[in-house]
């Protein structure tokens, strides 16, 4: 069957996050535009149960902080989406090592090195690869230090992607959510004036689908109104 599905002509996305918030929201619209989506993440159940809402997810559980990726990429990748992220310890007073390098190590490490694993595919098929970043990857606030140098970091591994990837034809988003309604966000704020995890991930599907004459390279995603916690 692997097989089968491998040699297909339907179009495959390789998506990180996909068992939680703007990652899932990913899945399910890709998968319901009628793309092949390989799901990543650690929470297997989480993921089984989105496959079993939506045809065309299939699950590859795994922990993204742990190398090599053996038998996570497919054959063909037509995008990469890269949402799973961590918010670690907040100021450089209280971070340990161990908080700088398994941020470092989810929020861009494995990014780049699901690209470069990625990448012969990527290039056969002018792909795209979006990288979820984070307001605080352009401003970093006081109690949130460790992530936004990760995010400023992505943003760099982006930029650079981009130039590399130029005349190869890979195309590469970078998208800044604001204050989002997932797990990931805990703010106190009125959660509903948070964005939608579908409203983002919406973003996410036009940047990849984006007309083959351009590349969005960035995107902030705010809230209608700011929010301030
Ligand atoms: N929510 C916000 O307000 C907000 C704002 C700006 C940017 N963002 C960014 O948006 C992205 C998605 O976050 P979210 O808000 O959707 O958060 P979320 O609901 O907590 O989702 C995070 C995802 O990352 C996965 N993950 C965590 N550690 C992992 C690991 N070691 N290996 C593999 N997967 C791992 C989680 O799955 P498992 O736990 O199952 O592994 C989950 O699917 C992140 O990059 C975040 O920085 C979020």
């Amino acid at each position: 069957m692997t097989a089968n599905v491998e040699s297909s002509e339907q179009k495959t996305a390789l998506v990180t996050g996909a068992s939680s918030g703007i990652g899932r929201e990913v899945a399910r619209q890709l998968a319901q535009c009628g793309w092949r989506v390989i799901a990543v993440a650690r929470g297997e159940e989480r993921l089984k149960q989105l496959a079993g809402e939506v045809p065309g997810i299939e699950p590859r559980p795994a922990d993204l902080t742990t190398f090599p990726y053996p038998d996570l990429i497919p054959s063909r990748v037509d995008a990469l989406v890269h949402a799973a992220g961590i918010v670690p310890t907040g100021s450089v007073e209280r971070a340990t090592p161990e908080d700088w390098s398994s941020a470092f190590t989810l929020n861009v490490t494995a990014g780049a090195e699901l690209v470069r694993l990625s990448l012969t595919s990527l290039r056969q098929r002018r792909g795209t690869v979006v990288f979820v970043n984070s307001g605080a990857g352009v401003t970093p606030l006081p109690r949130n230090t460790v992530y936004g140098a990760t995010k400023h970091a992505l943003r760099a591994l982006a930029n650079g992607l981009r130039q590399e990837e130029q005349e190869h034809g890979v195309r590469v988003t970078s998208v800044f959510p604001g204050p989002t309604d997932t797990p990931l966000f805990t703010g106190n704020v009125d959660r509903a004036r948070l964005i939608r995890p579908s409203t983002v991930a919406q973003v996410i599907v036009n940047a990849i689908t984006a007309g083959d004459d351009t590349q969005l390279t960035e995107i902030q995603v705010r809230p209608r109104q700011e929010l301030s916690w």
